[in-house]
């Protein structure tokens, strides 16, 4: 993973005074949750993406922003994926009124210096998400810096997030990407110790690649929800009708031995809150985990094991957190998560959180405040716990390094 060293930043061309009166193209993830009727839901991903915009605008530049939302088919305009109501959101945080342009990519628009407009989602491009080089190139032309702020679509190799950055004039890495970048290095790259890693979540399957990759750097691994319950099954525990992978207990053996090989840990709970259904009313009872019986299923970790984990927590010197390990939707399966994300926020240890659930939990439990940093990723942030390489955070790496 390249670190903020390696790429070029904004923040360092503003610095140098290298803005004023440029064209800069800014490439944001404003892929917002939106209700049935298109009003969206949660803002957090155009409140993130201000700062760039605005330190542009501040500069005197000419701010294009473009951002994909949903998927929509290549060529194929609908109005379900129109950047519209981002538009009216990013305004009203802007305090002026941005302009929607459609068809922008061969350009013909004029923006004036320290004015922005927003150009229609760019997925319904020809060639985005193939990384189109022809797409790419016509995009780089429209611009004298291109600026990648859209951190949770780094996992992606596409033309607005990858193949511009490989024409453009200058590439660099926004604040948000930057930042993200820097935590995330920061929590992986170089961690304080003991490093502790969080993974909850249904399924194994899913998340198999990312509990290998953690099990050969974290100290202790805290496992969660239908994932600790397949490791429960490896442990030689029962687990009555509760969610796990078969399949995959194995896989789970392999992970727990590579950890004691290391002298470290994955923790198996000793204790297991279960009930005979997975529903709002469903009655809660605490177990044993040796105790658990045929027709019980296992919907949080028992309170013996949060508070031993919350303990271990404390002491860390590093936590990454991703998933909930119970299912806190429902209030009485809810206090393993709570416990967790409540000594999570305690700790003195640098803490990033994300993924999906991850965040509904942190804003359940009203923590949010209490995190060293929480991702705006969420495929991104999973594919860069797997170790896996993020293409548009190299692309800027081989631009800066070029
Ligand atoms: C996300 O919501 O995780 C990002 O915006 C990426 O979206 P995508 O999975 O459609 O590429």
């Amino acid at each position: 993973m390249p670190t903020t060293g390696t790429v070029h930043t904004l923040s360092a061309l503003l610095a140098g005074g290298d803005v004023a009166g440029q064209r800069v193209f800014i490439r944001a993830d404003l892929n917002v949750p939106r209700d049935a009727a298109g009003e969206i839901t949660d803002d957090t991903r155009i409140r993130a993406s201000l700062p760039a915009i605005e330190a542009c605008l501040q500069a005197g530049a000419a701010v294009m922003v473009t951002s994909h939302l949903g998927r929509p088919v290549e060529g194929e305009p609908d109005p379900r994926h129109s950047l519209a109501p981002v538009r009216r959101r990013l305004s009203a945080l802007l305090r002026r009124e941005v302009p929607l342009l459609s068809s922008w990519v061969d350009g013909g628009f004029q923006v004036p210096p320290g004015q922005v407009v927003l150009l229609e989602n760019c997925r319904v491009n020809k060639g985005e998400k193939g990384n189109c080089d022809e797409l790419a190139q016509k995009m780089a032309r429209l611009c004298d810096i291109y600026v990648n702020d859209a951190f949770g679509t780094a996992h992606r190799a596409e033309a607005t997030t990858h193949g511009i950055a490989r024409y453009a004039p200058i590439a660099c890495a926004g604040p948000l990407l930057a930042a993200e970048i820097e935590a995330l290095g920061r929590a992986l790259g170089q961690p304080a110790r003991p490093l502790a890693a969080i993974v909850g979540g249904a399924k194994v399957s899913t998340k198999l690649t990312i509990l290998k990759s953690l099990a050969g750097k974290v100290d202790q691994l805290i496992v969660g929800g239908g994932i600790a319950n397949t490791f429960m099954l490896a442990s030689g525990l029962k687990i009555g009708k509760s969610l796990a992978e078969a399949a995959l207990v194995e896989e789970a053996r392999a992970i727990i031995d590579m950890m004691a090989a290391r002298g470290a840990s994955v923790a198996i709970p000793v204790d297991v809150v279960c009930a005979r259904e997975c529903s709002a009313t469903a009655g809660a009872a605490v177990k044993r985990a040796e105790d658990v019986a045929d027709d019980d299923m296992i919907l949080d970790l028992g309170p013996r094991t949060a508070a031993q984990l919350a303990g271990q927590i404390k002491t860390a010197g590093t936590i990454v957190w991703n998933g909930p390990v119970g299912v806190f939707e429902f209030d009485q399966f809810g206090n393993g998560t709570r416990v967790l994300a409540e000594a999570i926020a305690a700790s003195p240890a640098f803490s990033i959180a994300g993924g999906g659930d991850t965040l509904a939990a942190i804003a359940r439990y009203g923590i949010a405040g209490q995190l060293g940093y929480i991702s705006t990723g969420g495929g991104a942030f999973l594919e860069f716990l797997e170790g896996g390489k993020l293409p548009a955070v190299d692309v800027l790496a081989q631009r800066a390094a070029a």
